[in-house]
């Protein structure tokens, strides 16, 4: 009976780790990848070997007569005895990733006592954008973004000092390779303006990492009376300047309309003296011009065509004397290569030939 009740009391203090000799801390440990982690295992009374094992890997053994045993680079153990009480200091430096796990202080024939130990790693935390400027009452948006962390890194959200409601933001992470990319978007309403901070942790770290920017908070733009002042500005100039555009309109189409009647005169003025000159050369009393085109039938004399200026020549030749109006073709067509020669010639009957050469 006695014998069971020893068991059980041995069997209690080995589960808790607490009453029994052997006690190791801490009993979790979070330490960032390449900086040291530190347990001390203490016990009372004597030991022989105390071994230290990572993941069941031994790492250490130290004798309580001679210390550590062997020698080894990246593990080391610090002697804190003092009087009855044995404590050794465990120290692993440069932690890495995969040592995550179980640490565990093994005393011979006594007890083993197991801690955990997780590596993390701590990234960048930066707010995207500068300084941002808010109307008041208007919602801001503030992204996050944390690169290079693990675990993923809790982000939070701090204005002005002060711990922001967690209902205003949404933090997501994902993992890429071994590491985790967190982003935080934070939806604020602009009152007053002040400092507002995203802040990254984990637990090996002591402090969070991180990132502030300036929320400048403007009043409310223009109030709706001086909007009606723009407006009515805007009509006026626009009223008067559509009011000017229809005067200078009108006056331009009344000058316009005079001078096509007065070129409507002219014009008539013209014909009317026209006339009278046909009729003056139709009575045959006058004789005809000159016609200083005219050339013998047969003849192939060149006249320059300046020469053929006349609207109109005549000729006589026996009794019967003809005016033909020739247009001035050869003026207008005098930068052009065609001369025109025209030979006008009467036969013994008084029949008219004409004979039009164009030479290029
Ligand atoms: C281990 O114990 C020593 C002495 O009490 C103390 O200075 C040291 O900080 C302890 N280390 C840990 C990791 O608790
Ligand atoms: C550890 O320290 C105690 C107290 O200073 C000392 O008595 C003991 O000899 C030391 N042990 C070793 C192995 O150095
Ligand atoms: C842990 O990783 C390092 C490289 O990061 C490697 O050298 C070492 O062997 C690994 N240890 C274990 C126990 O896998
Ligand atoms: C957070 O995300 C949820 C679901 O996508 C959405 O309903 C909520 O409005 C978001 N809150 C903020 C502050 O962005
Ligand atoms: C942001 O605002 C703060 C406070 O007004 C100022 O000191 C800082 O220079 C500003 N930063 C940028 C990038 O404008």
């Amino acid at each position: 009976m006695a014998s069971l009740h020893k068991f059980y009391a041995l069997l209690l203090l080995y589960l808790t780790g607490e009453v029994s000799g052997v006690q190791l801390e801490p009993l979790n440990a979070f330490v960032l990848q390449g900086s040291k982690a530190r347990f001390n295992c203490s016990l009372e009374g004597d030991f022989e070997v105390m071994g230290w094992l990572i993941n069941g890997r031994l790492a250490i053994t130290i004798s309580m007569q001679s210390g550590v045993l062997g020698n080894s680079q990246r593990f080391s153990a610090t002697n804190f005895s003092s009087g009855t009480t044995q404590r050794w200091e465990f120290i692993i430096q440069e932690v890495q990733r995969n040592d995550s796990g179980a640490v565990s202080c093994d005393v011979q024939n006594i007890q083993t006592v197991v801690a955990q130990m997780s590596v993390q790693e701590s990234g960048t935390v930066a707010i995207v954008g500068t300084n941002v400027t808010v109307t008041e009452g208007s919602l801001a948006e503030l992204w996050c973004v944390a690169p290079g962390w693990f675990p993923a890194p809790e982000l939070s959200w701090a204005k002005n000092g002060s711990v922001v409601d967690r209902s205003l933001y949404n933090s997501s992470s994902e993992l890429q390779g071994s590491m985790f990319n967190a982003t935080s978007v934070l939806r604020i309403r602009g009152d007053v303006s002040a400092p507002v901070e995203c802040r990254a942790s984990i637990p090996a770290l002591t402090a969070p990492l991180t990132s502030t920017i300036y929320m400048v908070v403007e009043a409310p733009v223009p109030a709706p009376t001086d909007w009606t002042v723009l407006i009515a500005v805007v009509v006026s100039i626009g009223g008067f300047a559509l009011l000017v555009l229809l005067i200078l309109g009108i006056v331009f189409c009344c000058k316009r309309r005079k001078k096509a009647k007065s070129s409507y005169e002219e014009e008539m003025r013209r014909a009317r003296t026209q006339s009278q000159l046909s009729i003056v050369s139709g009575s045959r009393q006058k004789p005809g011009q000159v016609n200083l085109g005219y050339v013998a039938d047969g003849q192939t004399t060149d006249i320059p065509p300046s020469d053929f200026n006349d609207s109109g020549y005549s000729q006589t030749n026996g009794s019967s004397t003809f005016v033909t109006h020739i247009p001035d073709i050869l003026n207008s067509n005098q930068t052009s290569n065609v001369h025109m020669r025209a030979t006008n010639t009467l036969d013994g009957n008084g029949i008219k030939n004409h004979r039009h050469a164009t030479i290029v």
